[in-house]
């Protein structure tokens, strides 16, 4: 059954959504230069997942298929039964468990710095571990240690405000929502069987510098969906759409204008 979450509109309230699916240990508020800008060609809905930003806190464990139900549940409330589903990273992984779990549902589909694989066991413990960590110690060592992983060198080097937003951006969640996600990432199964069952308009972005999920396996994501575009995003990092919104949303918009091809 979904949980109830906060979610914002942008734009003019009709017809089939682009859904901005947030990543991790993020909130709605990283899609800052995607909701306003490309409202003007599409209503936009961003929600906050379960246990992030303004969304309630998990009541009790929960899995990426969960945050998956969570997102029908907010299209619902907002009128949409179709979406355009765009995930980055962790949203990802709740972008493929919607295209599983609803795939009549899913207009287009934009993968961004995300995979489809399931997580190692080394990767595993780690994600174990860093749950205990933080409900431990909160949020500040997590933050600390994931913005060089979220942004490029040249964006740390020379983006100081943006490196603060998306710190601060961080340190706001709350522990309790960061510990359940990183189990729910942990125990998410692969989705790579049901890439070549993918049959909407897809785009697969991503950082050329994304270190967490590299430009290697982003283009491998995209030749396993049938008729995907791949589209790498020179010097950004993980966090290509914070880092190059231009480039990102240009990409969006191609796709976006595909799905409107295809519509009858
Ligand atoms: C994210 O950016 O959402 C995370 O890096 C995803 C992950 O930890 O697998």
């Amino acid at each position: 059954m979904g949980q109830g979450l906060a979610g914002a509109t942008f734009g003019d309230g009709k017809g089939v959504p682009l859904v901005l699916v947030h990543g991790f240990p993020l909130d709605g508020r990283m899609w800052e230069r995607q909701a306003g800008a490309l409202a003007a060609k599409v209503r936009v809905l961003v929600p906050d997942l379960r246990g992030f930003g303004r969304s309630p806190l998990p009541r009790g464990p929960h899995s990426i298929e969960d945050h998956a139900r969570d997102l029908a549940a907010c299209m619902d409330a907002h009128g949409a039964p179709k979406g355009v589903i765009c995930g980055f990273s962790m949203g990802g992984y709740v972008a493929l468990a919607f295209a599983a779990l609803f795939p009549w549902r899913v207009a287009g589909l934009v993968l961004a710095d995300t995979r489809a694989a399931a997580d190692s066991a080394s990767a595993k413990e780690v994600r174990s571990a860093t749950a205990r960590r933080v409900l431990a110690e909160g949020m500040t060592f997590l933050a600390d240690d994931m913005l060089f992983k979220l942004l490029s060198e040249r964006t740390l080097r020379e983006g100081v405000d943006l490196s603060r937003r998306v710190w601060s951006m961080m340190v706001d969640q709350r522990r309790e929502g960061v510990a359940a996600a990183l189990l729910a990432m942990r125990d998410r199964p692969s989705r790579l069987d049901l890439l070549r069952r993918i049959t909407c308009p897809t785009l697969v972005a991503v950082g050329s510098q994304d270190a967490v999920t590299p430009p290697i396996e982003a283009e491998g994501l995209a030749g396993l969906i049938p008729g995907a575009s791949y589209v790498e995003i020179p010097g950004a990092g993980h966090l290509a759409c914070m880092e190059e919104p231009e480039r990102f949303n240009g990409a969006v918009l191609d796709l976006l204008a595909r799905v409107q091809e295809q519509r009858p």
